[in-house]
């Protein structure tokens, strides 16, 4: 499976010939100018939760390319009163087979509120099983103890983590984090966006080596294959 970078805590993720895509924030994103959000490929967009930093084009992106919009019920109902009816509501603990794969929508401690302040369902993660590999995607989190139920019974090829701190998981949660889920190979995410989540990357990168774990920084627009 292929993974892309486009900014923030935005990535495609391509497997089996589809093209999912994970919280869709280019436009307001200006360490992103040099990606085309009109060309970003999607039959699945997932969302995290309702924040702008989240969801900001994917209205934009779901009306070019008919994407299935994945979320909790709430994000998804919104979407569908602006006529994107093209969705798949999800709650926490459920997983639900899709072309792809299968999808399992897990807990985040966050929050979660639309851009025009609806409300946004309680915010959360995914676990993608494509491939016989299980990807973690944590959306903005805290570190929290039922990260281990994942390390336990989902033991991720590669986990997507917030690693910004100030908003969600800092350097040193996230690198506790890649212990409870068992997982070796973490792409960060959710960080140098904006001011107060600016990191140093080689203390970021030094932390998870010291667990013996490997933090990925992606270039913006980068993919490599896991
Ligand atoms: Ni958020
Ligand atoms: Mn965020």
């Amino acid at each position: 499976m292929k993974i892309t970078f486009y900014g923030h805590a935005c990535f495609g993720i391509e497997t089996g010939g589809y093209h999912l895509l994970v919280d869709p924030f280019i436009t307001g994103n200006g360490q992103a100018s040099h990606i085309d959000v009109d060309g970003i490929p999607a039959d699945f967009i997932l969302l995290t939760h309702g924040h702008g930093d989240h969801v900001l084009d994917a209205e934009r992106i779901a009306r070019r390319t008919g994407a299935l919009i994945i979320s909790n019920f709430e994000i998804v109902s919104w979407y569908g009163e602006k006529g994107l009816t093209n969705g798949h509501g999800m709650n926490h603990g459920g997983e639900f087979g899709f072309d792809f794969g299968r999808l399992k929508y897990v807990s985040a401690v966050h929050s979660s509120v639309l851009p025009d302040g609806t409300y946004g369902g309680n915010p959360g993660g995914f676990i993608i099983k494509a491939e016989g590999k299980n990807v973690y995607i944590a959306g903005d989190t805290a570190l929290t103890m039922d990260m281990k139920l994942i390390g336990a019974y989902d033991r991720p090829h590669v986990a997507i983590l917030p690693i910004g701190d100030n908003f969600t998981m800092g350097i040193r949660d996230a690198a506790i984090c890649a212990d409870f889920i068992q997982c070796n190979t973490i792409i960060g995410a959710h960080f140098d966006t904006f001011p107060p989540i600016k990191i140093d990357h080689e203390e970021a990168v030094r932390a998870f080596a010291e667990g013996g774990n490997e933090l990925i920084l992606m270039e913006i627009g980068e993919t490599r294959e896991f």
